[in-house]
């Protein structure tokens, strides 16, 4: 855990030294990152509409199908990986290679805040299990994030999700960290809120030219039971203008399903064999993974050989 370094030892240091760590720091990303095929942020710009969720569920239908998956979740304000992931209370391996993760039931390897805080319903602090010693209380996402990426064993992976913390800022930080990111997928429920938001998050994602880029809509659709078979409430009218004005495909319409909700909350998620919510996972996954196999991609070969900016 001595890995985890924290802002005020950077302050200690001239500003040379400070250069060095930061080229150091790109480095070991790149060197940590060289064994995982594809990295998948899953964002949107907003708390509360499903991104966590998403990435769980998402997570375990590619485990399904045999794919050596990773999760990293750095959001301060709402960890919600290892519980959703059911690693909460695991400890973390410390090996001189760096932490090791632990690895859910379906084999993902998870890496969230969850695992660091002392309390769930505590304040941001964490201290190295077994020990009493603090070792890390920086109260910054961006810096969780970066150490979760650098000083995390990953290994061998297919795909890395990370679940990326709420605010606009956090996927900007990321697309600075990461030395390329292969897609993004933005989750957006219907509300204007949502849409707005989702749509800046979209320009920034595009800006960046991430190559593959899509839309999960999320809640959008509510059936009544007493309306009648089929009739839904809940019109996904947002997410749809969104696409258009964003010009972005949607790959994933999920309903609004309290069984979702109490399942993946409840450390189960990939559950529902026939729901609405399942079916919509399984065709994220299809679409995703069919557009990471496009030919004409920028392979991961090419992408280990390209320069820092
Ligand atoms: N399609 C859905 N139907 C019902 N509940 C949902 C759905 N998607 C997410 N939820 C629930 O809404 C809450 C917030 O979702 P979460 O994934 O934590 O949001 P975020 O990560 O964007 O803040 C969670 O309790 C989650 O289980
Ligand atoms: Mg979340």
């Amino acid at each position: 855990m001595r890995k985890f370094r924290t802002y005020s030892e950077v302050d200690h240091h001239t500003g040379s030294e400070l250069l060095e760590q930061v080229l150091d720091q790109r480095a070991r990303l790149r060197e940590r990152l060289a064994g995982v095929r594809w990295v998948v942020a899953v964002a949107s710009g907003k708390g509360g509409v499903g991104k966590s969720a998403v990435t769980a569920n998402l997570a375990v239908e590619l485990a399904h199908r045999s794919h050596r998956v990773g999760v990293v979740d750095a959001d301060l304000n709402g960890p919600s990986m290892a519980r959703m992931l059911a690693v909460r209370g695991r400890t973390l391996e410390d090996r001189p290679e760096g932490v090791v993760p632990p690895r859910n039931e379906a084999g993902i390897r998870v890496m969230s805040m969850e695992l660091l805080q002392e309390k769930s319903d505590g304040p941001l602090r964490w201290r190295e299990p077994d020990t009493d010693t603090y070792l890390w209380q920086s109260s910054m996402e961006t810096t969780a994030l970066r150490e979760f990426l650098s000083d995390v064993v990953w290994g061998e992976l297919d795909l890395l999700l990370v679940d990326v913390p709420p605010g606009t800022d956090k996927i900007r930080r990321l697309l600075e960290l990461l030395p390329s990111l292969d897609a993004a997928l933005v989750v957006s429920t219907p509300s204007e809120m949502s849409r707005a938001v989702a749509l800046r998050s979209l320009r920034l994602l595009q800006d960046a030219q991430v190559p593959t880029l899509a839309l999960v809509g999320n809640m959008t659709e509510l059936r009544c039971l007493t309306c009648g078979e089929g009739r839904s409430l809940f019109k996904a009218d947002g997410v749809r203008r969104l696409s258009a004005e964003a010009e972005v495909p949607v790959w994933a319409w999920i309903p609004f399903d309290p069984e979702l909700s109490e399942e993946t909350d409840g450390g189960r998620p990939g559950g529902g064999e026939n729901s609405g919510a399942r079916n919509a996972f399984r065709s994220l996954a299809d679409e995703l993974l069919r557009d990471l196999h496009r030919p004409g991609r920028i392979r991961e070969e090419e992408r280990a050989g390209r320069e820092d900016p």
